[in-house]
């Protein structure tokens, strides 16, 4: 609870200068390119994922909470019979009044305005006045997965906000680790918003010639202040899953020079596992004698170029606390360093690679399968590819 509050507390010094002071690249900050230029560079804004929509504690039984996010909006609401939760259309297939205002009874949703309920699968169950209702479906439903203290949808880029909808491709990855109690909920911070696109976040994994420009510099952690003489020297590498097509991973092996020194016992690695196209993505941390951290991050659309973004991490019952928010802290002050970049660039189709910049042709097409065939970047990325 106590690094759930100063997270907090950190998230409002972020708030603060978010716009003003990135280090090196605090001058290109301002002005700021269009958001509608921006949006035509890059591919559709909402690829096919799991995406974390709410946190668990956001909703308690019988709640109802609305949310605009992947082009569409939507309720969620927690059942006052069992506590599952369920995501429909926000709007009553009635006469369009906003569900969110309803309540929940006995585990349907009934709008505020004549009072129709809604069944989980997108049914009329009840009409007050009416004696019979519509046999089929006809609000638009999401498949939800709660687990680790977060509510996952499942959005298709190619049906949208769709009515019966069918199961998503693959299920939300179990973490036996979290699963089995070894590892516990140590904190969460909610970020706020970063107007960039998901593939900007996946194509940073790959783009090994950023790390010593925008993380080779020690930071304070949950700060952007720098520690003077201590850099951060960076080993990277980049693969898809063989057999899982939906799983990418990222090794980062870090190590602290101070004076030009490496120090040996500053050694830690990281495995960055993209669960699709970055909208959910966990970072295992490993610290020398002291074990192992596990970081949920994750981005909603909130609108083109615009992301909600959340940290949620677990840690092995013994790592001192301290530690696990140091090493947080350290991840994000780093991350909060591209953000300047990621809000104020372009996408190119066609990027004027020389070798030694890393795979991102192969990141691009690993990306380009959570897109329907038919509006699929992929083709385009093919061709940049060659
Ligand atoms: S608008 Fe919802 S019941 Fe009429
Ligand atoms: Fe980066």
């Amino acid at each position: 609870m106590r690094e759930i509050s100063m997270a907090a507390h950190n998230s409002r010094i972020f708030a603060s200068d978010l716009n003003h002071s990135h280090g090196r690249v605090a001058a290109m900050a301002t002005p700021r390119p269009s958001t509608r230029m921006r949006e035509q560079t890059y591919p559709p804004p909402f690829p096919s994922a799991w995406y974390r929509v709410a946190g668990s504690h956001e909703l308690r039984r019988g709640g109802i909470v609305y949310r605009e996010c992947l082009g569409t909006q939507l309720v969620l609401y927690r059942s006052d019979r069992d506590d599952q939760v369920h995501a429909m259309g926000a709007f009553c297939p009635h006469m369009g009044a906003n569900l969110s205002h309803g309540r929940v009874v006995n585990g349907q949703l009934e709008c505020p305005f004549h009072r129709w309920q809604l069944a989980p699968d997108g049914r009329v169950a009840t009409i007050p006045y009416a004696d019979r209702v519509p046999s089929k479906p006809c609000q638009p439903t999401w498949t939800v997965h709660e687990n680790y203290g977060q509510i996952f949808v499942y959005h298709d880029a190619g049906g949208g906000a769709r009515v019966a909808p069918p199961p998503p491709p693959y299920d939300f990855p179990a973490i036996d680790d979290i699963d089995s109690g070894r590892m516990v909920p140590r904190g969460r911070h909610d970020a706020g918003r970063v107007h960039m696109h998901l593939l900007e976040f996946a194509e940073n994994s790959v783009d090994f010639q950023h790390f010593s420009p925008l993380h080779g510099q020690m930071l304070v952690p949950w700060t952007n202040i720098r520690v003077p003489f201590v850099q951060i020297r960076h080993e990277a590498d980049w693969s898809s899953d063989p057999e899982q097509g939906h799983l990418a991973y990222f090794h980062n092996k870090a190590i602290l020079e101070v004076f030009g020194r490496a120090i040996e016992r500053t050694k830690a690695r990281a495995k960055i596992t993209f669960y699709g196209p970055a909208s959910v993505v966990t970072f295992r941390i490993m610290v020398p004698d002291a074990g192992e951290i596990l970081m949920f991050q994750t981005h909603l659309p909130v609108a083109p170029l615009e992301q909600q973004v959340d940290f949620q991490w677990f840690a092995d019952k013994a790592t001192p606390r301290w530690l696990v928010w140091y090493v947080v802290g350290n991840w994000i002050s780093q991350w909060r360093n591209d953000i300047a970049i990621w809000e104020n660039k372009i996408h190119l189709r066609k990027p004027l690679l020389v070798p030694g910049d890393g795979p991102i042709h192969k990141l691009r097409r690993w990306f380009g399968q959570f897109y329907p065939e038919e509006t699929t970047p992929e083709a385009d990325l093919e061709n940049a590819a060659q």
